[in-house]
């Protein structure tokens, strides 16, 4: 049996990335560049299912194929701690064997040797110190191969509720920045998530840094794109699309990666022998749209405040883009007060400005999922 060649999976990386090139490219730029290029610490913010994790595997990709040694965590509590301990185990597979002294013999177990170690090195305790001595031994193993490599974090789904070791951990890169040395960070996460990070926090500076950091906003793909997404993982496996079941396809994911492939899932699923029909790909937008709300929807409703959703529930009454003083009228506040729900949804990128004075929604389905849900 064919499987599906679809991956609408949460961090699993796609049959085809597409429409990340550039990014990838600027990716690349600041790999070989050099110390002191400013692309070398990114934050990546975009909403759910826009592809965040999968491009970090993407640029992880391109650093291992570079040589570069890489960690890739998680901004969970405690991500520091495993830091530091992967790069004490790389330090001890990249340092020089101690060499050993005989010290005895021991009877008593199976007739083993006793060995003391003749350097010893206390292992170094924190961050910089292990970073700054992992990257000394990057170094030398560069010197002999004649090539330049380096240390490559990636810190996913950063989240302001682990400030504390965020703010320790940009604090020990920017040191090490200022050292010259081959150090890159990237990081990603939701917008309302990381925003708080970014924000003007008078007395917590380090921060500073992250406001610094090269910004990439992910955004919607383009249709060109969502198609060859679609198609290619089709082809590659002998089989078609109708032209005309192709382009509803495209339509229905509307640029978001995550709905290339529910739809593309879902619509292989129901294909008709070899062929993807035009019937196949309505049977499968259903089905996707079902699991996006599941999946994406919801869970970007919950994060919201009770206020922000009826905002939300008041928009989904309009058939195309709100403005937000009718949104302000149907709640009955003030346009001031709209205003500030607005501010906040769109830092949230839960909907997005279109002109002046009118918003629409940022995720696709979103308005008849809360028609279907919220009403
Ligand atoms: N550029 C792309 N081309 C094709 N498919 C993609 C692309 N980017 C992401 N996808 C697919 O979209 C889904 C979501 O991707 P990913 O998990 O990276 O999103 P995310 O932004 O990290 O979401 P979250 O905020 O929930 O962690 C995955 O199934 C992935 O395969
Ligand atoms: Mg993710």
């Amino acid at each position: 049996m064919l499987k599906n060649p679809f991956k609408p999976t949460m961090g699993m990386t796609p049959p085809l990335l597409v429409g990340r090139e550039d990014i990838l490219d600027e990716v690349q730029f600041a790999l070989d560049n050099g110390p002191g290029t400013h692309e070398r610490v990114t934050v990546i913010t975009g909403p759910r299912g826009i592809g965040k994790t999968v491009l970090l595997n993407a640029i992880e990709d391109l650093a291992l194929q570079r040589g570069w040694v890489y960690f890739s965590e998680t901004a969970t509590k405690g991500f520091l701690p495993r830091l530091i301990g992967s790069a004490q185990a790389k330090i001890t597979e990249l340092a020089p064997k101690p060499k050993r002294k005989l010290t005895g013999l021991s009877i008593s177990g199976a007739g083993g040797l006793d060995w003391e170690n003749v350097e010893h090195t206390a292992s170094p305790s924190s961050l910089r110190e292990n970073l700054t001595r992992l990257l000394d031994l990057i170094d030398e193993t560069d010197a002999k191969l004649r090539q330049e490599t380096g240390l490559f974090i990636t810190l996913d789904e950063l989240h302001h509720l682990q400030r504390d070791e965020i703010i320790e951990l940009a604090t020990t890169v920017q040191h090490l920045i200022r050292e010259s040395r081959n150090i890159a960070l990237f990081m990603a996460g939701i917008p309302g998530s990381v925003k708080p990070l970014l924000g003007d926090n008078a007395g917590r500076n380090p921060i500073t840094f992250l406001r610094r950091a090269n910004r990439v906003t992910l955004g919607r793909v383009d249709t060109d794109f969502v198609r060859e997404g679609l198609a290619v993982p089709v082809q590659n496996l002998g089989l078609r699309w109708d032209e005309d079941a192709l382009d509803e396809a495209a339509t229905a994911c509307d640029g978001y990666p995550f709905m290339i492939q529910l739809v593309g899932q879902y619509s292989f699923a129901a294909r008709q022998g070899d062929t993807i029909t035009a019937a196949s790909v309505r049977a499968g937008i259903s089905r996707a749209r079902t699991k996006l709300g599941q999946l994406v929807h919801e869970p970007a409703l919950a994060d919201l405040s009770e206020k922000d959703r009826v905002f939300l529930g008041f928009m989904a009454e309009d058939e195309e883009d709100s403005a937000v003083a009718e949104i302000a009228d149907r709640m009955g506040v003030s346009a001031q007060y709209a205003n500030n729900y607005r501010r906040r949804l769109i830092d949230a990128e839960m909907i997005e400005p279109t002109q002046r004075g009118r918003v629409k929604f940022a995720l696709p389905y979103l308005r008849e999922y809360l028609r279907e849900n919220y009403s």
